[in-house]
């Protein structure tokens, strides 16, 4: 029911630090993946073990950036040398600033948007083209789509989670609405997920008084691990949740639930 045998599969942002866990459990379920990334180096990196581990599947990784169109219509070009067509389109790009209210400029404002409201319309456009036999997409939104983020929880001089991050999450819940509806009589079923707070190691190493404010704001009192986006976007990418579309599925530990 979960299998994805021989489904061609592109996603965007494809080597973050949530994506990482998706993408190799969708070549373990028998996926041809392309991996696209502003960070190209590593995606190529990926395709390759993932060609080593699972030979009879077909990966491949390109170059894109989300804010730049003629990266969109390279990345789209590659995509149908490669596949010819799409079964399912998965975006988990990330484009913020991290300015407060008082510093934004109209166009670093701008720049979010076109990376991230407008750049996320064109590859789910690109997609549907090649979707002819109809196809799954599933888009990260995230919790700050929702609801404000409690400046309770970002003590000085770190900065709460800014506006446009969250004005473009909510754009992109209805854009999901709108393309679920536009594209479902052609069997294209459009989703979203919407992870609560998943903290990198990376970016947070020594701040366990932050991690644990984020907790307390979680009815499951802990924060997301780095796997457990993996269940709600192969469940929305597989033929499991074929009825389900125009949905967007909350993995926040009950975030937005109070
Ligand atoms: N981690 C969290 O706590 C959290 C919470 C809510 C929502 N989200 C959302 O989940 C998704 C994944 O988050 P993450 O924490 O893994 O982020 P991440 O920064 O680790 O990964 C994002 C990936 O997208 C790529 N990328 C960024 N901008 C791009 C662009 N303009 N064009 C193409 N590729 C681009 C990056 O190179 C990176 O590989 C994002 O959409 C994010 O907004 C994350």
């Amino acid at each position: 029911m979960f299998e994805l045998d021989n489904k061609k599969i592109v996603f965007f942002g494809a080597v973050g630090y949530l994506a990482t866990p998706i993408i190799w459990q969708m070549a373990e379920l028998g996926a041809d993946l392309l991996l696209a990334d502003l960070n190209v180096a590593r995606a190529h990196e990926i395709a390759l073990e993932m060609s080593r581990k699972y030979p009879e599947q077909k990966f491949a990784s390109a170059y894109v950036d989300s804010g730049d169109y003629k990266s969109i219509e390279a990345c789209f070009a590659l995509i149908r040398d490669s596949f010819g067509k799409l079964d399912v389109m998965v975006s988990g790009i990330s484009a913020a600033s991290n300015l407060t209210v008082e510093e934004f400029s109209p166009e670093l404002m701008n720049q979010t948007f076109t990376a991230h409201l407008t750049g996320s319309f064109l590859l789910a456009r690109n997609s549907a083209a090649l979707m002819p036999d109809g196809g799954s997409m599933v888009i990260f939104s995230s919790m700050y789509g929702q609801v404000a983020p409690d400046p309770a929880v970002y003590h000085a001089p770190m900065k709460p989670n800014p506006i446009d991050y969250g004005m473009a999450k909510a754009g992109l819940d209805q854009m999901i609405r709108y393309l679920a509806v536009h594209w479902g009589p052609r069997n294209i079923r459009v989703n979203g997920v919407s992870p609560g707070p998943f903290p990198n190691p990376d970016k947070y190493p020594d701040d366990r008084d932050f991690i644990d404010r984020l907790a307390g704001k979680v009815p499951l009192r802990r924060v997301g691990r780095q796997n457990e986006m993996a269940g709600a976007v192969i469940y929305l990418a597989s033929d499991a949740s074929s009825f389900n579309t125009g949905q967007i599925i909350n993995v926040d530990g009950g975030w937005t639930a109070w």
